[in-house]
């Protein structure tokens, strides 16, 4: 059985969730804390033992490659001012096996995916996606790996959803479970709204597949969005040999979108040696503010009820 050994990471989007931030720099490299999002995906393929990873990245991505390449002006001041933990740092992130290759026009998912076929030839791999980032005791691509050596299949990552949040993923019709957390799968629809969604489980942004998927992609019609989806193709693919879906139980950040960026800043700023203890602080006494300040909001209103329930039985008397 061949081996997982490579990784891509789509890295194309615009990033328009995060303008005017996204203008001109690439939405990968907003940091949680002082870590750089893309940084966490590439941590977690090699922590899984992925040996290659292939980004496809677009316009204004130029700062992700020099993130994972020497700066060799930084290192020298680092080391000649003796500051040598944060040299560790930087040094972290040079030397992996990492290759690029741009995406010209944001053609979707599934197009983005389709120019790995060169990079991946005919081996099993992982797609990791940039706004999913995964903390589990063992890292959820080493997960898909383990089931690939026993299912030998394709096998994507899904987890439970609310439901009225299924029109933000590609969502599985779920089959018998055949293990504990993996099901067959009957169909595979992208961003379905609610009323028409065949389950909550929703792609959490990891798929192993198989490479066959690279002849199916390139005959697929775009889908949702009009774009090229990967999801539809994972569909074609289960029609002609099985792919199954992985539930996630770990926890998952959503640095997609405003807001789950924030959470997941505010999460990792909780565990950060740094910080953590002043941050822990700061929102206890926040926390207390708010709390005051709408209870004071709520007793003026109450006041204001009560001001005009006399005004209006004063009118009546009168
Ligand atoms: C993509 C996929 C979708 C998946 C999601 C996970 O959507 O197309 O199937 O559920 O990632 O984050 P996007 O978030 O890029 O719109």
């Amino acid at each position: 059985m061949t081996k997982v050994r490579k990784a891509i990471i789509p890295a194309a989007g615009l990033g328009t969730r995060f303008l005017p931030a996204t203008k001109a720099m690439a939405k990968e490299m907003l940091p949680i804390v002082d870590k750089p999002t893309i940084q966490f995906i590439v941590e977690e393929a090699i922590n899984s033992g992925i040996e290659d990873i292939l980004i496809i990245t677009g316009k204004s991505k130029r700062p992700i490659e020099d993130h994972f390449d020497s700066n060799i002006e930084l290192e020298q001041n680092l080391r000649e001012k003796e500051k040598f933990e944060l040299l560790e740092l930087v040094e972290e992130t040079i030397g992996l096996n990492l290759f690029f290759v741009r995406q010209s026009y944001p053609k979707g998912l599934g197009d983005a995916v389709l120019h790995a076929k060169a990079f991946v030839g005919n081996e099993p791999f992982v797609v990791m996606l940039g706004d999913d980032i995964m903390d589990d005791e063992v890292p959820l691509t080493k997960q898909l790996m383990d089931r690939y050596e026993k299912t030998h299949a394709s096998n994507i990552a899904v987890m439970r959803v609310p439901h009225e949040d299924t029109s933000k993923y590609g969502i599985i019709d779920p089959e018998a479970q055949i293990d504990d957390g993996l099901f067959n799968v009957k169909q595979f629809v992208e961003k379905p709204e609610p009323k028409d969604a065949p389950s909550d489980l929703a792609i959490i942004g990891r798929y192993l597949l198989t490479p066959e998927i690279f002849e199916i992609l390139e005959n697929q019609e775009p889908g949702a969005g009009n774009e090229v989806q990967l999801t539809d193709a994972i569909d074609n693919l289960n029609k002609i040999q099985r792919v199954f879906a992985h539930e996630f139980k770990g926890q998952r950040y959503d640095v997609g979108d405003k807001f789950g960026f924030m959470k997941t800043s505010i999460q990792y700023g909780l565990k950060h040696t740094q910080v953590k203890d002043e941050l822990r602080q700061y929102i206890k006494d926040l926390a207390k503010d708010l709390e005051a300040e709408d209870n004071e909001k709520a007793i003026e209103e109450i006041e204001e009820v009560l001001k005009e329930k006399v005004e209006e039985e004063k009118n009546k008397k009168q």
